[in-house]
């Protein structure tokens, strides 16, 4: 491993924005912040969006700054990403913010039945291969649906036409609702600034590449 992932793993241990699957043994110990993020972390009564798969968390940190009444939680398996945003955080001293390393296949162990109030879902591995991987299965969709408040909505920003076809198809099978369909994001008249302005380390990528940037927002 190089050095600089094992400073950045050091550093994060000192962190008091993120927590680490590593810390809590999730078989005999239940995630202390489980159904309490609000009381024991935030600290108020404020909506929590999650950002999944936010690798640096550009999504996660622009969110909590431009909507200082909600909370931000950005979740990702890799440590070494998430220590950007951790960093950023709790040097700027982000109050709404916290970052959760772990898979997210597990995510029914750190939330508890409606408390999360929004999913951002920010360029993910399309796993062409894998369905049951992709999160936008409806394997993962199920486990959202156990932490979501009836109603809430999911974003999907993504460069991979695969996973948007494949997305809208199961939305259709699975009776989700597609409340918004962009297959080019930055061409496209009267669009919200925060499908534009924020960009991330992912998307910059598939930009120069002259990739569409394409977003879906539906219903489950
Ligand atoms: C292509 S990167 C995108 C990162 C970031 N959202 C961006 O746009 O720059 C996909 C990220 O999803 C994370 N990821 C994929 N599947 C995951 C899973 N099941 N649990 C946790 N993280 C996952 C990866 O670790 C990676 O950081």
């Amino acid at each position: 491993m190089s050095k600089n992932k094992l400073a950045r793993f050091a550093e994060n241990k000192i962190f008091s924005n993120l927590f680490q699957h590593t810390d809590y043994d999730s078989y005999t110990n239940q995630f202390p912040l489980k159904g309490k993020w609000n009381e024991l972390y935030f600290k108020n009564e404020n909506p929590i969006i999650l950002e999944l798969g936010c690798g640096r968390g550009e999504y996660t940190l622009a969110l909590s700054q431009r909507f200082p009444n909600v909370n931000v939680i950005g979740i990702d398996r890799k440590g070494a990403r998430l220590w950007r945003g951790a960093k950023t955080a709790f040097e700027a001293n982000m109050e709404n913010v916290a970052f959760l390393r772990t898979g997210i296949d597990t995510i029914s162990q750190y939330f508890a039945p409606n408390e999360v109030a929004e999913i951002w879902i920010t360029f993910p591995d399309p796993q062409p291969k894998k369905e049951r991987r992709r999160l936008t299965s409806p394997i993962f969709i199920e486990r959202y649906k156990s932490i979501l408040k009836p109603n809430a909505v999911i974003h999907l920003k993504t460069d991979s036409q695969e996973l948007y076809h494949y997305t809208k198809q199961t939305a259709q099978l699975q009776k989700w609702t597609i409340l918004e369909d962009m297959d080019d994001v930055y061409n496209h008249e009267n669009i919200d600034s925060l499908l534009t302005e924020i960009q991330t380390f992912y998307e910059k990528i598939w930009i120069k590449e002259e990739k569409s940037i394409i977003y879906l927002k539906f219903k489950i």
